[in-house]
């Protein structure tokens, strides 16, 4: 399962309850346990029964960071067939990390500890076990995504990266109607 970061730092002038908004993605084969990971992060539930989602699932979370509203906008989404495909989703802006679920279930292990460390090395990614049924990491797993996605952002701010400012024109981040932000204070 990999969690993606598919846009960052947007306002959406629509809505002020926030000053930036993440939109993350959930990626994985069907059963793996993506909708269990998002709705034991959104709401701290969990049900035994699968019910393979159709469509998509959506979920949107409020967190703070030094006195900043970011919105997280969760979806979960389209299968991953081999681990190589996660690179098509690694686009340059998006931070990507690599989630290993049901780490409960120790002794029905399907991918080994060292084998998921070593794809995470390989493609460049940071990895987290986790079990959405025993919650464990599952928090942490996206705080880490968001911490990582703010350091990026504060990079690129500063280095006026066209990958966050969006044009040539000026940093979109620092749209602002009442105030500017010249940093991110993530
Ligand atoms: P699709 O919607 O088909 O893509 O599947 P999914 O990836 O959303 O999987 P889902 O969250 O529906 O979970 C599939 C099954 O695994 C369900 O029966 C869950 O209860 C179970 N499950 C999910 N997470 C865990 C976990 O951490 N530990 C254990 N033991 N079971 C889990
Ligand atoms: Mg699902």
């Amino acid at each position: 399962m990999a969690s993606a970061n598919a846009t960052y730092g947007q306002k959406e002038s629509s809505d002020q309850n926030f000053d930036y908004m993440f939109k993350i993605l959930i990626i994985g084969n069907s059963s793996v346990g993506k909708t269990s990971f998002l709705f034991r992060y959104a709401d701290d539930s969990f049900t035994p029964a699968f019910v393979s989602t159709v469509g998509i699932d959506f979920k949107v979370k409020t967190i703070y960071r030094n006195d900043k509203r970011i919105k997280l906008q969760i979806w979960t989404h389209v299968p991953l067939k081999k681990s190589t495909q996660i690179k098509t989703y690694s686009w340059d802006n998006a931070q990507v990390l690599l989630v290993g679920n049901k780490c409960d279930m120790e002794d029905e292990r399907l991918v080994a500890s060292d084998r998921g460390r070593q794809l995470s090395e390989q493609l460049g990614f940071e990895h987290f076990e986790v079990s959405a049924k025993d919650n464990i990491n599952v928090k942490q797993t996206f705080e880490r995504l968001v911490d990582i996605i703010c350091e990026r952002m504060s990079e690129s701010l500063d280095n006026n990266d066209p990958a966050v400012t969006g044009n040539k024109q000026g940093p979109q981040l620092t749209e602002q109607p009442q105030r500017s932000h010249q940093d991110c204070a993530c």
